[in-house]
Formats: C-alpha cells, sequence, structure tokens
C-alpha cells in the first residue's frame, strides 16, 4: 500500500509485466520502421519512464523529442489541453507519439492536430495504457501496450498531483468497500 497526499494505492502490475509489454511493443515498432529513422515524440512528464525503457528495446536508428501538455488536475481530466513546451521541428518526419496512457484522448487530438500543422512524413501513436471504457475519440492507437479499467493508476512516470512517478510498479487506487 502507497499513500499520496490524501490518497491510498494498492499494487497492480508488476515490473515484470510491464517490460514484457514494452519489450512486445519495442519489437513490433522495430519491425515496422526497419528503413525509416522514427522520432520518438515523448509527451512530458508521464511517459518519460515508458519512452526510455521502449528506445533502449528499440532496434535500429531514431530519434527522440518532447513535448509538455497539460489536461489533468488532481484525478480527472479537465478537459482542456494546453501546451507548456513545443516538440520543435518536426517537418517531414516519421513521428511516434509516446504516451504513458490514454484516457478519454483529449491530449492525443490536441498533439495530432499539432502534428499535422507541422507538416510531418507521417505519425503512430503508442501508448503503453489504455483505458477503453474512457476514450471518446476515433483516432486509431496503433501501438497499445495493456487494456486497464476505467481506474486511476500511479507509478511508472505517473503519477497524483505530481507524487508517485518514481514508484517502479503500477498501484491503483483503493477501492472503497463502502461505495
Ligand atoms: P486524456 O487527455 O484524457 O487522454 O488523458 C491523458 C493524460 O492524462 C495522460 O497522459 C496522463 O498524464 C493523464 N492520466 C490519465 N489517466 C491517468 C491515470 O490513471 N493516472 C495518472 N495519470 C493519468
Ligand atoms: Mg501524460
Amino acid at each position: 500500500m502507497v499513500k499520496l497526499h490524501d490518497l491510498e494505492f494498492e499494487p497492480y502490475l508488476d515490473q515484470q509485466t510491464l517490460q514484457k509489454s514494452v519489450k512486445q511493443l519495442a519489437e513490433r515498432i522495430s519491425k515496422d520502421y526497419e528503413s525509416k529513422t522514427p522520432v520518438f515524440l515523448g509527451i512530458l512528464n508521464g511517459a518519460f519512464m515508458f519512452l526510455s525503457d521502449l528506445m533502449k528495446q528499440y532496434e535500429g536508428d531514431c530519434e527522440i523529442s518532447f513535448t509538455k501538455l497539460a489536461s489533468y488536475e488532481g484525478t480527472s481530466s479537465t478537459g482542456e489541453v494546453t501546451t507548456l513546451l513545443g516538440a520543435g521541428n518536426l517537418k517531414g518526419k516519421d513521428v511516434i507519439v509516446v504516451e504513458d496512457i490514454v484516457d478519454t484522448g483529449n491530449t492525443l487530438e490536441h498533439i495530432v492536430g499539432v502534428l499535422k500543422k507541422e507538416g510531418v512524413a507521417s505519425y503512430k501513436i503508442a501508448t503503453l495504457f489504455l483505458k477503453p471504457e474512457a476514450y471518446k475519440k476515433s483516432l486509431s492507437l496503433d501501438y497499445v501496450g495493456l487494456e486497464i479499467p476505467n481506474k486511476f493508476i500511479v507509478g511508472y512516470g505517473l503519477d497524483y498531483n505530481g507524487l508517485g512517478r518514481n514508484i517502479s510498479e503500477i498501484y491503483q487506487l483503493k477501492s472503497n468497500l463502502n461505495d
């Protein structure tokens, strides 16, 4: 059990499960981009740990860039996405957007709009986690690691109001038996 701010979280997924999923994704991406030099575009802050492990397992030439967006406050999406740090020049690049988790899809929709404006050669989306029950958009998600129920999780880069990113496993919000 871990306590972050006012909330308690319980163990959900161990390191082995995460690493297995990351490796499978890296293998698929390596095959698909064999003849290309993709740019992994990490969405800060949450994707930094996933992207680090994904890149280490990726075989072939690749580049990295980051952009910083914000849509979450506490444990729910505000629905509004703001850009805090731009990705730099991606014109003509084959971009793989790397997200920690796709929830409503608002963040992705925002970033895809930006990439189209930038004139990228191609883009695909990789996310370690997807909450299918919360996802409201029609954008296709090319590489999904693990589908999870609509529950708030922390660890492996994911936070609750800034805390929990350094936990190496995934914890989920403890269910309240009185609910
Ligand atoms: P979306 O825009 O609603 O798809 O939300 C995506 C972003 O919200 C992710 O990149 C995360 O930063 C954050 N987020 C969504 N669900 C969770 C969660 O369960 N734990 C921690 N952060 C989350
Ligand atoms: Mg994020």
